[in-house]
């Protein structure tokens, strides 16, 4: 909120602890993202049409859709990899719209991406240190991210590429989190894995979650989205088709969402 906002909002003298209180709880309600009427695209292919989506501190929300729905755009447009051609984006508090994914990934936004993109010519080890490159302060170092994934220690001299594709994935996640973010961003990290490395992975995110980052997640899985998200929204076409909480939606609502039929 900013200075103008609150000064209008407040009546005159109001200077109270209540009032003061007030404009605590009223940060503290300020989501961590907040995209509105988002667009972007691929030259003059448009893939997002004004998409509304807010993330709050310590919350995970997962993205779902069919392919081509447009949720890795929507990925990296969040990240500041593709240009916001019309709607805005907030990040903590300060205007995102424009700004380039360094300043981004800065201000605490990190991908996991789809298809991982290790560096091949890089150790594990070398891999994750490459995440924190642009390094916040917090909790997350080599030794928290071993313990997060210990097969990572014992295959940390390997190069990435030699490495299973779950293992590969853990290094993604590993080196998304040494940039200590605000904010992870998934991208199907379940994708082309077998059932029971996607549980190795997923059971990772509640020691994730409990350093209080907040989690986008795209994921083809319905099923696993449900479980591990607060909320969920449904892309169809580059569009918010639905949106709701696991508990508060039907099968049917999802597959109408999700197949658009
Ligand atoms: N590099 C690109 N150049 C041009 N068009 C693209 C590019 N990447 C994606 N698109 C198009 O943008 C739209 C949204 O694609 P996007 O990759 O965001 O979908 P998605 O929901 O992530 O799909 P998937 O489930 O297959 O990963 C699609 O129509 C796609 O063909
Ligand atoms: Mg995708």
């Amino acid at each position: 909120m900013s200075r103008d906002t609150l000064d209008s909002s407040a009546p005159a003298g109001a200077n109270t602890m209540d009032d003061i209180a007030a404009t605590t709880s009223a940060a503290a309600a300020t989501p961590l993202l907040q995209a509105r009427g988002l667009c972007a695209g691929y030259g003059d292919f448009q893939a997002l049409y004004g998409i509304d989506l807010q993330v709050n501190e310590g919350e995970a929300v997962a993205i779902i859709g069919a392919n081509g729905a447009g949720k890795t755009t929507l990925l990296r447009t969040l990240a500041g990899q593709r240009p916001v051609t019309a709607g805005s984006l907030a990040f903590g508090g300060q205007v995102m719209t424009g700004q380039p994914a360094h300043h981004i990934a800065g201000a605490g936004i990190a991908m996991v991406p789809e298809g991982r993109k290790l560096f091949s010519s890089l150790s594990v080890e070398d891999n994750l240190l490459m995440g924190a490159y642009t390094r916040r302060p917090g909790p997350w170092t080599l030794e928290r991210v071993y313990s997060l994934f210990p097969v990572l220690r014992e295959f940390r001299l390997r190069y990435g590429t030699d490495l299973s594709g779950g293992q590969q994935q853990m290094v993604a996640v590993g080196r998304a989190l040494m940039a200590n973010p605000r904010l992870l961003l998934c991208d199907e990290i379940s994708l082309g894995l077998a059932p029971v490395i996607v549980r190795d992975i997923y059971r990772a995110l509640p020691a994730i979650r409990a350093e209080g980052l907040s989690i986008v997640l795209v994921e083809q899985d319905v099923g696993q989205a449900l479980k591990v998200a607060d909320r969920v929204i449904c892309l169809q076409e580059g569009r918010v088709a639905l949106e709701g909480t696991p508990a508060g939606l039907t099968r049917e609502q999802i597959s109408r969402a999700y197949f658009g039929v």
